[in-house]
């Protein structure tokens, strides 16, 4: 695969600790951040003793800790706001989150909220969060968002017809713990949909468009860089290693290597994906998350085979390589290959039990103009289509995907 731009510019994740037994060390690592943590998790996760490790390595540290454990799927700005008060009680120096994806951007959103006051929505956009958060100690417990190691975090927020984002440099946790044992719980539903969530910021960083585009904008405040070597290495990793090892996670939730090698996907997916960026089928399910209340990876997983088909023409190297790492017995040329590839997302989607189309998730054809209308104003994510994008073009792209 030819690398498009020779020079590229990126920024990348913070230190990072992987592999069974790992949360081991999370005293330690917090004791050289900070004297008084707050863990954020949610009630499922501390009644099922999932973050119990965790606890147990803060208490062999002899470290101060609380718990918040009102985090939520999908977590809304209202929670956010509501752990930062419990936490402005607490004084805490370092936070903690233990979770999927909702409950590290938690996190995320307490540090920044102790940090710098306010509302969550001031920092809704890119690069508004004005200096340093409180550290962020990330610890996944599904293999997904890859957020240990993101600059992003997202919340739902009622008063808008789409999901917010916050990206920020300032947002890259101080670490990552990334222990496959603590996803070995995951149900499979939950395994399904992170699993595939993974798939796609891979899928979606080797198909933005590259630094060439963009030289300037990392100057200007820009977070996404566009596809480079670094983004495509580790996103081409990721992509092999789950279609290696997701069918097994979800058929086998105790198959610890399966686990193991789904962690390390989302991990390398998140660091190609935080450098590169996503792009339409993300800015595609901010509405469409908002509207029907679904988890992140379901409705991503519905969407991003249409996306793919849409740029298959600018992207055919990138997706036949894709298509050959999914299906090694594919044997066809590489423009035949590249239109494959997006048949082989849906068929392992429907091999991990999701269902096939938006309407599954109850879109309607009714609902289509709106979705391309709010998603196209998501500038920061359409803008790194490898094709130019128009609302008809977003509005044909649902409808092959309804
Ligand atoms: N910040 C980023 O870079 C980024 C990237 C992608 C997605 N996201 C966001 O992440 C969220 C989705 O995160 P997710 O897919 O990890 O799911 P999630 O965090 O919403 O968790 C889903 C459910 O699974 C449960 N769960 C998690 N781990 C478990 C375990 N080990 N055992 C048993 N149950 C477990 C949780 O308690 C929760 O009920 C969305 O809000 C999405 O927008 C953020
Ligand atoms: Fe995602």
């Amino acid at each position: 695969m030819p690398i498009e731009a020779k020079s590229w510019a990126t920024s990348s994740a913070g230190r990072v600790l992987f592999g069974a037994g790992v949360v081991q060390r999370t005293g330690l690592v917090a004791s050289r951040l900070g004297s008084r943590v707050l863990v954020c998790t949610d009630s499922v996760l501390l009644g099922a003793g999932v973050i119990e490790p965790v606890l147990a390595s803060l208490r062999a540290a002899s470290v101060d800790f609380d718990i918040f454990d009102g985090g939520e799927p999908e977590v809304s700005r209202i929670t956010v706001e509501r752990a930062a008060e419990f936490a402005r009680a607490k004084s805490p120096d370092v936070l903690i989150g233990v979770g999927g994806g909702s409950n590290l951007d938690l996190a995320k959103g307490v540090a920044l909220l102790l940090a710098h006051g306010g509302e969550l929505s001031d920092y809704y956009g890119e690069s508004l969060v004005p200096g340093p958060t409180l550290p962020v100690v990330a610890i996944p417990t599904t293999a997904g968002t890859g957020s240990e190691v993101t600059p992003v975090a997202v919340f739902g927020d009622e008063r808008r017809k789409l999901k917010a984002g916050v990206s920020s440099t300032y947002l890259l946790p101080a670490w990552a713990i990334d222990d496959p044992q603590l996803t070995l719980t995951c149900p499979p539903s939950v395994t399904a949909h992170s699993g595939l969530d993974a798939l796609s910021h891979a899928i979606e960083s080797l198909c933005t468009a590259s630094y060439d585009t963009f030289a300037e904008d990392l100057e200007l405040g820009r977070i996404f860089s566009g596809k480079n070597a670094y983004s495509d290495a580790l996103a081409m990793k990721a992509v092999g290693l789950i279609a290696t090892s997701l069918r097994n996670a979800v058929s086998n939730g105790h198959d610890l290597v399966a686990r193991e090698q789904m962690m390390l996907a989302s991990l390398l997916a998140g660091m190609a994906f935080g450098a590169a960026g996503t792009g339409v089928t993300h800015a595609l399910q901010y509405p469409i998350g908002a509207m029907t209340k679904t988890p992140h990876g379901l409705g991503i997983a519905l969407m991003l085979p249409a996306v793919m088909r849409f740029n298959a023409a600018v992207r055919v190297q990138e997706l036949a390589q894709i298509a050959r790492l999914l299906e090694p017995a594919l044997d066809l040329d590489d423009a035949a290959a590249a239109l494959e590839a997006a048949d082989a997302v849906a068929r392992l989607g429907t091999d991990v039990g999701v269902g096939v189309g938006l309407a599954s998730i109850g879109i309607t054809s009714a609902d289509i103009a709106g979705i391309a209308r709010d998603a196209i104003g998501i500038e920061r994510l359409i803008r790194l289509n490898p094709r130019p994008l128009t609302v008809a073009d977003l509005e044909l792209i649902l409808a092959s995907a309804l």
